[in-house]
Formats: structure tokens, sequence, C-alpha cells
């Protein structure tokens, strides 16, 4: 339980707690009959039954974009893989631990969505014929085969309807805005949010992120300043909504 900085059952910040109220009003029933689709944290990637490979990822970006959109009174479906942190009670979970998982679970939702955030550090990579039983140590060293996991988001944007809009994610640790634009040109998303990750003020595990969102009909990224994950992910449901 609670004690210290993280557990379950700790207070939420104040500032947090001041936020989702005034987001609940403002927002209220904006988005009322709109069905949303989350994605978020990470994927696992099986070794052998008790090792795997996995992205850095703590689920709060994703989970924040799923509150934001149930305070605008939207049905939100949050496929995640395993975080430590609770999901926003009122959405319809969905857990997945692989990409592969994830990539089904997404494909059923997609035609019901009208808007799909892809919030998920997906593992690009599996390792190809995992072991059915645990792995013992020898002296030599060991090698994995590792093989290209579906591009979920990749194949949603050939999959979806016009009227479907679609927010994809991008975590740089160098050249943030080129290597966002080049995903842009990549993924034509309605949206492209990106953020940097690794170093001291990277995005992992923290309540705060700083992003840069590329948008249908901007020549320019627009800049959202260190905040609130939940204030950020506030200000894309607003650039969503146009
Ligand atoms: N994504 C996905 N399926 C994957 C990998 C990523 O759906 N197998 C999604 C993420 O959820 C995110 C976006 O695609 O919204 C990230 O784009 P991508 O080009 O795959 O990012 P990276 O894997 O970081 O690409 P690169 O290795 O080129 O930096």
């Amino acid at each position: 339980l609670a004690c210290g900085e993280v557990g379950d059952g700790r207070f939420a910040e104040p500032a947090e707690i001041a936020f989702q109220v005034e987001s609940y009003f403002k927002n209220f029933g904006k988005w009322a009959g709109k069905k949303v689709l989350v994605t978020a944290g990470p994927t696992r990637e099986a070794i052998d039954p008790v090792r795997f490979i996995s992205n850095e990822s703590s689920g709060k970006m994703g989970y924040a974009l799923a509150q934001a959109a149930l305070n605008r009174g939207a049905e939100v479906t949050l496929v995640t893989g395993p975080t430590r942190i609770a999901p926003p009670s009122g959405v319809k979970v969905v857990p997945v631990s692989t990409a592969q998982g994830m990539h089904k679970a997404v494909l059923k939702a997609l035609p019901k969505s009208d808007i799909v955030v892809m919030a998920a550090a997906v593992a690009d990579y599996r390792v190809l014929n995992p072991s059915k039983s645990k792995i013992k140590k020898t002296n030599g060293e060991l090698s994995l085969r590792l093989t290209r996991n579906p591009d979920i988001l990749g194949d949603i944007l050939r999959r979806k309807k016009t009227s479907q809009k679609v927010v994809g994610f991008a975590a740089e640790t160098d050249d943030l805005r080129r290597n966002a634009a080049e995903k842009w040109k990549r993924k034509p998303c309605d949206l492209l949010v990106a953020n940097r990750v690794g170093g001291r003020k990277g995005a992992f595990n923290s309540d705060e992120n700083e992003l840069l969102v590329f948008a249908r009909g901007r020549v320019e990224p627009l800049v959202l300043k260190r905040d609130l994950k939940s204030r950020l992910a506030d200000r894309i449901m607003d650039m969503i909504e146009g």
C-alpha cells in the first residue's frame, strides 16, 4: 500500500485532482456516443517461460489519454500491455502481453472505433522460437534470434475508414523534430505526437512530459511545453476535435 512515493492507494497530487475535476466539467458530454480505442504500456516478448524482452514504458501517457477521452463522455477501450498503474475506472480494459496479442485486440476493436490513439510502446521484434523450458546458463555466450513483429499502427493506417481519426506516437532519443517528421511521412496519422525519451528529462515513468505535435494542415509542429501528462492528454483531445 501507499508508503512513500508510489503504491496502491497513494493519494493523487492535488494539482492532478484539481485538473481532473476541471477537465470533467469543461468537457462534459462533448464526445458522448463516440468510441475511442487507446493502446498503452509496453509489450513483452518471451525468451523462455521466465524471461522476456520488452520496451521501457510506464503506461502513464496512454492511461492519461484514456482518462481524457472518458472525461469527454466517450466509450473508451484500453488495450494495455503490463503496467504497474491502475487503469482509469470506467474504461473497458483489454489486457495483452505480446505485440501479436495487441495487434489482434486492436484489429478486433478497430471497426467500431471513431478515434484510435496508439500510445503503446510496441516491441518491434520478438524472439524467434522462444524456449518452452527455462534456458539453463552455460559459460559461453547466448544469442537470440529476433524476428519482426507486426506494425500495428501501419496496419491500421492501411485499413482505416476516412471518418476514423488516428493518433500515432514517436519516442525518440535524438533529433526529435527531424526523426518525428520523418516518421510522420512514413505513418501519416491525423496527429503524430512526439516526445523525447531517455536522459534526465525524458518522459519515462514521469508524471510530466513535453511534446511536439504534428497535425494535418500545420506546417510546423505545435510545441506543448513541459506539463502534467493529464493536461497534455487533454490538449491532444482538443487537437483531435480540431
Ligand atoms: N507501433 C505499432 N506497432 C509496432 C511498433 C510501433 O503500432 N510494431 C506504433 C506505436 O504505438 C507508435 C508508433 O507506432 O504509435 C511508433 O512508430 P514506429 O515508427 O514504429 O516507432 P519506432 O518503433 O520507435 O520506430 P523506429 O525504430 O523507426 O524509431
